[in-house]
């Protein structure tokens, strides 16, 4: 088959034609195209027909792919292939060595993206984590009852959970422990893609020393679009140094945050965190559990990925 005639720029400046072909939230980083945010577009017949889309921090060694999309009357010609080929070169020439997309067992379109993946040379996708939609009421229910959170909540005051404001020895310690193998998918306060919620990410501190951190956004996630009106938080983050794993630590910091969101947005608002099975194991066995009998919505996440090398297919 010949191939259709496209190109395939790299977006930058005022991008907001091609905000159509992803998520709205995504759509949003093209105007302007964000620093951190790879955006190439897709233009057949001088107009916008797809858009791949994702993001490169400096400093980290992986790139994110968040969407692709190719308009429906141009699908199945080749054009998200050779997209997904543009997106990955942009994502090496900015200084990435590899790339990493994730999304739900459930996503429309998932079929597509994996053998557009698989043609692409990306690894077979394997489960990664899970992550639980539930209201925040019935989680508060939960885990309060358990007697590590009730012990915690009983301890003196060696551990706290404070307002995320950072000094420069905390900035210090968050550096200490993502420069760490072992944190290796964490991004920590300064370089998430999304605006942090305040009220409901914390530092989390023993004897007023940083130990690690919960960070929250506000959503409007398309795994809750029939819910869309109702607040919804998403856990992006939670990171305790390992010498406090195992305490009750972690657990206690997302009841606090928990119960601030349940006090103010009410029990039936949303609250959306993944667990990792590469670091976090336990958790993901914990959450299966515990809160799996009482969330809305406990999905398996997929991941897939690439090296990426001057001779990425
Ligand atoms: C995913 C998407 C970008 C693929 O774009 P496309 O231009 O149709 O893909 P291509 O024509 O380059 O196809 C690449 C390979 O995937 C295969 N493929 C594409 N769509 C497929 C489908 N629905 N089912 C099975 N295989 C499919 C093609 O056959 C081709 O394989 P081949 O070269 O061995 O024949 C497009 O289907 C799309 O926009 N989907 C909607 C958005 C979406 O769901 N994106 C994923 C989540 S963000």
């Amino acid at each position: 088959m010949t191939q259709p005639r496209a190109s395939f720029p790299v977006l930058k400046g005022h991008a907001g034609l091609f905000s159509s072909f992803t998520f709205g939230r995504i759509g949003r980083w093209l105007e302007p195209v964000r620093d951190d945010v790879i955006a190439v577009g897709v233009i057949a017949g001088a107009r916008p027909v797809g858009l791949a889309v994702g993001t490169f921090s400096p400093g980290r060694t992986q790139a994110e792919l968040l969407s692709i999309a190719v308009a429906p009357p141009v699908r199945r010609q080749g054009l998200g292939r050779r997209l997904l080929k543009a997106w990955q070169t942009e994502a090496l020439e900015r200084g990435a060595a590899e790339c990493r997309a994730s999304y739900n067992e459930s996503m429309t379109g998932r079929t597509a993206l994996e053998a557009v993946l698989a043609r692409g040379g990306w690894t077979r996708p394997r489960a990664s984590g899970v992550v639980v939609i539930g209201r925040v009421g019935k989680m508060v229910d939960e885990v309060g009852g358990w007697p590590s959170v009730a012990g915690r909540l009983a301890m003196p005051r060696s551990c706290s959970f404070e307002p995320l404001e950072l000094s420069a020895a905390d900035i210090e310690a968050v550096e200490r422990y993502l420069s760490d193998p072992e944190a290796a998918d964490m991004l920590g306060p300064f370089r998430q893609a999304e605006p942090l919620a305040l009220d409901f990410s914390i530092a989390i501190r023993r004897h007023g020393q940083l130990v690690g951190w919960l960070l929250a956004t506000e959503t409007r996630h398309p795994l809750i679009e029939a819910s869309s009106d109702v607040p919804a938080i998403r856990y992006l983050e939670a990171y305790l140094d390992p010498a406090y794993r195992q305490s009750g630590i972690m657990v206690g910091a997302y009841y606090h945050c928990y119960s601030r969101q349940m006090a103010r947005f009410g029990r039936d608002s949303i609250a959306i965190y993944y667990t990792s099975h590469d670091s976090r194991p336990r958790m993901v066995a914990l959450t299966l559990r515990r809160f799996a009998p009482v969330a809305e919505r406990v999905e398996t996440i997929l991941c897939a990925g690439s090296r990426l090398s001057v001779f990425c297919p």
